[in-house]
Order: structure tokens, then sequence, then C-alpha cells
């Protein structure tokens, strides 16, 4: 293991027992008027986020495939106090109508956290022909943002500064990929040859920690902090494509949901969240793998963002 895999390993060791959270919702300022966009917040760490959020009085909007199937969900909400708007991650040709009813019918957001995530799925690729981890965790947000950012800057600079954030959720599984820099530029979609879901889940989650940082070098002057957050180990939904026998083996190493939520939610609201900052369970700021901060502020991040643009770009946004 290289050298400077051992921080990131001493700190994904401490994810299986962490100390107290850091800061709770007794800490979070009245949020009254105030709108957040989350992904995938009807179900495990973004459901306990939007829960929190709401309990503070701020309007959620939720994006997530299907309102049908969150029904059951969004049925324990207090009425009027979230929206849904129906995208499919993984196939880009579904965000620009949500995105757009978003900025249509809230033109102030004050916050983004982009949580949805799938993790595991053996490999398989998006209609637009994207890894499928890759299309969903790291495309799709990035197509859902070029929507969403005039509105996110247009709120900040009428807000306190560094008051309004917008939240990449990546993973401790930064720690797995064994590329240089973490992502695999030759071949990002592995169609040469395929590794394992965990490689490709890793890879993706690098995907996330880049563009919390090249989100905000691309957007000089916004007003906006972005960050990155590993939320911690967490009951959730997330291992539906893992076998149960292991999903259960592994489940008393994980803590409640409402802890991811917490470290989510302190990179969106706690007082001296800078950007670019990487952010560890229960809300403390971390450590991010050197190979991939370097990677992000160098030419990898420049090639990426390219990249990104082009992949929006084919299906005209
Ligand atoms: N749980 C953990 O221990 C852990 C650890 C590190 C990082 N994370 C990260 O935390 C985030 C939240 O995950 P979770 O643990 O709360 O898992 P979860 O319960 O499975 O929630 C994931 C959410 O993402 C949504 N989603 C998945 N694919 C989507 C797509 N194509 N389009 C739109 N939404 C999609 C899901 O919606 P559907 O209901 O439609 O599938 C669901 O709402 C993820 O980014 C994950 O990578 C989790």
């Amino acid at each position: 293991m290289s050298r400077w895999y051992f921080t990131e390993l001493r700190q994904a060791v401490r994810n299986l027992w962490t100390p107290q959270p850091h800061y709770t919702e007794s800490e979070y300022p009245d949020l009254t008027s105030k709108t957040f966009v989350i992904t995938g917040g009807h179900s495990g760490v973004g459901l306990a986020a939007t829960q929190l959020l709401i309990d503070k009085g701020a309007k959620v909007v939720l994006v997530g495939r299907s309102r049908e199937q969150a029904k059951h969900v969004l049925d324990e909400l207090p009425e009027g106090t979230y929206d849904f708007a129906e995208a499919d991650l993984a196939d880009l040709s579904t965000i620009r109508s949500a995105g757009d009813y978003i900025v249509n019918q809230y033109p102030e957001i004050h916050g983004v956290i982009l949580n949805a995530g799938i993790a595991f799925k053996p490999y398989s690729l998006t209609p637009q022909g994207h890894e499928y981890q890759w299309g969903t965790n790291v495309v799709g947000h990035h197509a859902l943002m070029k929507c969403l950012d005039p509105a996110v800057i247009k709120t900040a600079h009428s807000s306190a500064p560094g008051s309004v954030r917008i939240v990449w959720v990546s993973s401790s599984a930064v720690i797995i990929s064994n590329v240089p820099g973490g992502i695999n530029f030759d071949d990002m979609s592995y169609k040469e040859s395929q590794p394992s879901a965990l490689q490709l889940y890793s890879q993706s989650k690098i995907g996330n920690a880049y563009q919390a940082y090249l989100w905000s070098k691309n957007h000089p002057d916004s007003g906006v902090v972005s960050v990155s957050v590993d939320p911690g180990n967490l009951k959730s939904n997330i291992g539906r494509h893992t076998p149960k026998t292991m999903t259960r083996a592994f489940e008393y190493l994980l803590y409640p949901s409402k802890y991811g939520a917490y470290t989510e939610l302190a990179a969106l609201l706690a007082p001296g969240v800078e950007d670019g900052d990487h952010l560890i369970p229960w809300g403390l700021k971390g450590h991010l793998r050197n190979d991939v901060d370097e990677g992000r502020r160098g030419d990898k991040g420049e090639e990426l963002w390219k990249i990104l643009e082009e992949n929006v770009k084919q299906v005209g946004m």
C-alpha cells in the first residue's frame, strides 16, 4: 500500500467507532424561508437529512427517480414542507426537465446536497454509455448542477458570505481505487476490462471529491462554498446490490443513517466550513487521499471538467 494511503486508512478505521456527532440539530439555525435541494432525499441518509432540514423550517426539494415509488416515504413528511422533482441521474435525458422545474419554482436555492448514489452495482452502462455508477454518481450530478448553478449563485450573491453551499457526497471508499489520482482517464468507463464493482464505486466517489473542488474552480466569484463529505458507515439501502449475507454480516458495524445526515448537514450549515473542505464523520474536517487531492487541483482535474462538460453537451445541456 502506498505511503499516502495510511492517513486515509486510519480515517476509514476511525469510521468503525466514531465519537459523538460534532454538530447536531440543537445547533442548526432556523431555516424558515430557505430552500434546499437534495438528491436521493427519500431514502437512507438523504431522508434523515431531509427530515432534519424540515424540522428547522426549511423547504426541501427532493430529486429522485420516481415520485410514485417514494410515495410511502413522502406521505410521512408534513404537507407543504417538500417538493419532488423526477429525474433518473443515470439517464442524462431526464435531468433537464427536473432542473428547469426546480429553478422555475424555486428561484432561490440556499444549498444543495448531491447525496443520491448507487453502489457495488455489477458492471453495466447507462443509456449514454457511461459506466453505471460513474454515470449516476458523477455525470448525473454534473448535469443537474448545470441546471441549478444560476439559481444557487444568484442566491449566494444575496446571502451571508459562505452560507450557500454545495455538498458532494463521497465515501471512505475513495481508498479502494488502485489508479494513481483515483480515476482511470485512459478508459473511464472500463470498456476494455472490467474491475470489481467496488473499484467502480470507489472511482465514482473519487469523482465526487474532484467535483467538489472543480465546481468552485470553474465558478470563480460565485460566493458558493463547495465541499465533499464521507458520511460514515451507515444503515441504509445502499447495499441493494450486495449479497444479503454480506449486508447482514456488516450490519453491526453500521450507524443509524441520521449520523450520516449529521455529517452532510455539518457540511451544509456549520460555521467555519470552507470551500474545498472534505468532512468526515460526524461533521469534522478530514483528510482526502493525497493523490486524489493533488489530481483534482492539477491537470487531471482540468481534464475531468472538460470531459464532464462534453458529456452533458452531448445531450444539449
Ligand atoms: N451507507 C453508507 O454506509 C455510505 C457510506 C459512504 C457513502 N455513502 C453515500 O451516501 C449517499 C447516500 O446513500 P445511502 O447510504 O443513504 O443509500 P440509499 O439508502 O440507497 O439512498 C440512495 C439514494 O440515491 C438514489 N438513487 C440511486 N440511483 C439513482 C438514480 N439513478 N437517479 C436518482 N436517484 C438515485 C436512491 O433512489 P431510489 O430509491 O430510486 O433507488 C436513493 O434515494 C450515497 O451517495 C452513498 O454513496 C453511503
